[in-house]
């Protein structure tokens, strides 16, 4: 008894041990510092302290950092101005704008002054408003033949036709207060103005009728411009025409109206279908 007594008081004073034991260790490892490792870290935070600046000396050098940052030049030297070069830095917008605005102005003004000058020189040279030499008088006669009857002279807006020489006793009466026109006719010629004398179309041939037949209103003019048909108030208009050397000369300065109404000095009827009105097609 004794015996059993004395063996459980042993195992209770070794299992005391064991949790004095584990409780310590316990203590430690919950961050419980051990005298030692406060002192050390007493030791450590001083050493620290004595070497980093004090809170007033850590504020005397961020005013003294700042002021040397924000130190204005007392003196600043200011460059002289001078300026651009144009032709380096090139043409502005405006000098654009103003330097084409002129250059198609003066080509404007220089291309109306050219066709003016073209103009006048083409009406000195001969144009349409002055004599027109047509050519030789042989010529002009086979041109009107192999042309069907009519000749088209660009240059003096007319046409020209033969004027039969058995016509002309009849003719004179008619035309002699025309003589440069009747001279025309004398020497068989007769130059024809293109332009109806009704409204003013271009009056075109009809190589069926062998006569002048106007699409407009409908006028008809036998060969030699007498008026046969339509509403135009007289034959067709004129020009007189001469022979200088040989050579036919229609002079376009001047028109002379067309014969009255009703006059028919070449007894031509149409010689074929007409163009325009009732027998046109
Ligand atoms: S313009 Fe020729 S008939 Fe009227």
């Amino acid at each position: 008894m004794n015996a059993t007594l004395t063996i459980a008081i042993a195992v209770l004073a070794v299992l005391a041990a064991v949790v004095v034991l584990t409780a310590a260790r316990r203590r430690e490892s919950t961050g419980v510092l051990s005298r030692e490792t406060r002192a050390r870290e007493k030791a450590a935070r001083e050493e620290a302290e004595s070497r980093s600046p004090s809170g007033k000396a850590y504020e005397s050098e961020a005013v003294a950092a700042r002021s040397t940052a924000l130190a204005v030049p007392t003196s600043v030297a200011v460059a002289p101005f001078s300026p651009p070069d144009p032709e380096v830095i090139g043409v502005s917008r405006r000098q654009f704008f103003n330097r084409a605005t002129v250059t198609l102005m003066s080509a404007g003004l220089g291309g109306f002054g050219a066709a003016v000058l073209g103009f006048l020189w083409k009406g000195a040279e001969g144009g349409f408003g002055s004599k027109i030499n047509a050519g030789k008088l042989d010529d002009i006669v086979a041109g009107i033949r192999s042309n069907k009857g009519f000749l088209y002279l660009p240059e003096a807006r007319a046409w020209l036709t033969e004027f039969p020489k058995e016509s002309l006793a009849k003719a004179e009466s008619v035309y002699s207060s025309q003589a440069p026109v009747f001279a025309g006719m004398s020497s068989g010629i007769v130059a024809l103005y293109q332009k109806c004398p009704h409204l003013g179309c271009r009056v075109p041939t009809c190589t069926t009728s062998q006569w002048f037949e106007c699409p407009c209103h409908g006028s008809q003019f036998n060969r030699v411009g007498e008026k046969k048909g339509g509403p135009a108030p007289r034959g067709m208009d004129r020009f007189a025409v001469s022979i200088n050397n040989g050579n036919v000369v229609i002079d376009t300065a001047a028109v002379f109206g067309g014969p009255a109404i009703g006059t028919n000095t070449t007894g031509q009827e149409a010689e074929g279908p007409h163009c325009v009105g009732a027998g046109g097609h």
